[in-house]
This record gives C-alpha cells, structure tokens and sequence, in this order.
C-alpha cells in the first residue's frame, strides 16, 4: 500500500509537486495523469526514494519511506520508465537479470526467470538475449526495460510511460499482460502515462495533476461522469468522453438475452466493450449485432437503442481518495 500525504518536491525555486495526497490501496492500480511537466515522474520518484521529497509524508506498507534502505527499497519495487535506463555495456539478458543477480538467486533460476520475461514479452531469447541495448529499437528496448522492471517479482511496479514507443497492438497486448498480472498477482501499481485509453482501461484509480497539484482523483468512471473542471474535461477528452465512458462497459453486462428475434447480420464477441460494439454498428450501418460467446455460439443480442440507454450513468460512483 502507497500512501502520500501533503507531499511537496521543490527543485530551487521550483515547486514541482505541491501538497499532493492520494492512496494506492494493495493490489490497486493508480495511474497519474496531467499535461507535460505537472510533476507526475518527480511523483514516482519520489515514491522508490529516487528524487527525495521536501515536504510531507510518504508511508509505504505503514512505514515512513524514509525508515527504509533506499537501496533495499528499490530492489522490491520494479520500475520502468520510456527511455529505459537500460545498461548500455550489458546484453538483454544481463540487463533483465540486474535484480534477482543483486538479489542473489541461483544462476539456473535467474536463467530461467529471463527466458520467462522474454517470452512473455514476445522478445525470442535467441534473437535477442545477446543483443546490446544500441542493437535494439525504441519499442524493444521499451520491453526489455519492462522485463527487467519485474524481474524480480516485486510486490510493487512504478511505471512511467513504460509503453511510450510502442505500435498500437504491441502496446495492447502488454497493457493486457500487465492488467492480467495485477489481477492474478495481485501488484500495486502506479502507472505515469499520457495515453488518456490507457489510463481509463488499466486503472482503479485515477489522479489528474496540473502545475504541481492534484486537480480531481477518482475511479475513470466518476471522472468521466463528472469531471469537476474544464481541464479535466479536456484532458478526458471532452466530446469523446462519452466514448471513453463506453469503452469502460462490457457488452457481455448489457446484452439482452437471445430472443425469438432473427439472429442479426453482424455478430460482435461479448467481450467487446459497448464502445467497439458502437464501431461496429456505424461500420456495418445497423442497429442491431448478435453477441456471440468465444465458441462463436450466439448468446445474446444487443441494439444500439438498448446501448445508448445503458451508456448512460447509472449510479454515481466516487470511490477513491
Ligand atoms: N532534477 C530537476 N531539477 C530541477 N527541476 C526539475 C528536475 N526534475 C524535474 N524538474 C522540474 O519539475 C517539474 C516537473 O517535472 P516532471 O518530470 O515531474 O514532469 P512530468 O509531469 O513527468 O512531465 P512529462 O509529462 O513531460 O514527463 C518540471 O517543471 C521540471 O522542469
Ligand atoms: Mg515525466
């Protein structure tokens, strides 16, 4: 659990993050969001005692982060950051072991854990373990600062515009991985980035910052519903806000059963979001798709009335800190 509490960083006379308080619960993923230059990184760094703070309190699992060795508290928290921080004189598979080496793990595992990484990374260990970080591309290199970021397991991931250099699939597919393993194993996570969809799908909680400061925090879906300022409204995406809501919603959770209606010409699979299930219908020019399970089996239907109706919010929800 990370909790910040009117935390201040003051470069000279910049004031760089001003008396911000926000809480990451266990096993909750955070993402900071703002403009350019709000201090999001300045927070991260602050939190695995990289940048030390000026002002405040930082408790990590009930402790001031100050009581703890700044090195042993680095070694449990993985952090990625978009130009990678990669060692340039050691190949990716050194690179991705720097950890658990530091951490002492017997060869064979750490073997192991790096073609574990790679794979999971679609980074074929016999193309690339040998390769240095100046043979790599940006994106690459991006996933071998992710693998090395959790390598050792942490309990515990700062991650900051880790997927910046990335094409739109690959980026998918590793915002994927990294929601399914905050799901199954559990991490605290907190995620800089200014990819807004990223944002919105992988958090729990959301943190907006401006010039220093915490303007709204909240679930995605109470900042989408009522974004408090106008910036917030912009920064969410302003007109598309109702797409992005949309794109929070399952078509699986608003699907009317299959009736004794004609199956429709266009099937949607029910894990598609009520956002994708909308794309479908302006590219196929209908008002009706048939939801079809992942055996392609036809389980429900869903119209576009039904889905505008349940786009709308239907309870107001304000969790968060
Ligand atoms: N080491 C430093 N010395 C002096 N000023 C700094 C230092 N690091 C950051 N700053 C200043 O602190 C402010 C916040 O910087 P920070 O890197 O946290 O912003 P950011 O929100 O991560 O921006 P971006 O989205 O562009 O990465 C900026 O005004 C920056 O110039
Ligand atoms: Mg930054």
């Amino acid at each position: 659990m990370i909790e910040l509490y009117n935390v201040s960083k003051r470069f000279g006379d910049t004031l760089a993050v001003d008396d911000i308080s926000f809480t990451v619960p266990e096993g909750k993923f955070c993402a900071l969001v703002g403009t350019s230059g709000c201090g999001k990184s300045t927070t991260l760094r602050m939190i695995n005692r990289l940048t030390a703070h000026t002002g405040g309190e930082i408790v990590l699992d009930g402790q001031a982060i100050n009581a703890y060795d700044p090195v042993q508290l680095r070694r449990r928290i993985g952090y990625a950051i978009q130009d990678t921080g990669l060692f340039p004189h050691w190949n990716v598979a050194r690179n991705i072991a720097t950890v658990p080496r530091l951490l002492k793990w017997p060869a064979g595992r750490v073997r192991q854990r790096v073609d574990e990484l790679m794979q999971m990374l679609g980074l074929p260990a016999a193309e690339f373990a040998s390769k240095y970080p100046h043979q790599l591309s940006g994106g690459q290199a991006q996933r071998v600062g992710v693998a090395r970021a959790l390598a050792a397991d942490p309990y515990m991931l700062l991650m900051d515009e880790p997927f910046g250099a990335l094409d739109p699939i690959t980026r998918e597919t590793l915002q994927t991985m990294l929601s399914g393993l905050q799901a199954r194993l559990h991490k605290t996570v907190v995620l800089v980035t200014h990819d807004m969809d990223e944002a919105l799908r992988l958090a729990d909680h959301l943190v907006v910052m401006r010039e220093g400061k915490i303007v709204q925090q909240g679930s995605p879906l109470a900042l989408l519903q009522k974004p408090e300022s106008e910036f917030v409204n912009a920064l969410l995406g302003g007109l598309e806000r109702g797409l992005k809501q949309a794109s929070l919603t399952r078509v699986r959770d608003h699907m009317t059963p299959l009736g004794a209606m004609l199956p429709a010409h266009s099937r949607i699979p029910d894990r598609y979001t009520l956002r994708q299930a909308l794309s479908v219908m302006l590219r196929d020019h209908c008002e009706r798709v048939t939801v079809v399970d992942q055996h392609d089996v036809p389980v429900g239907e869903l119209s576009l009335r039904k889905l505008v109706k349940k786009a709308r919010p239907e309870k107001d929800d304000a969790s968060g800190s």
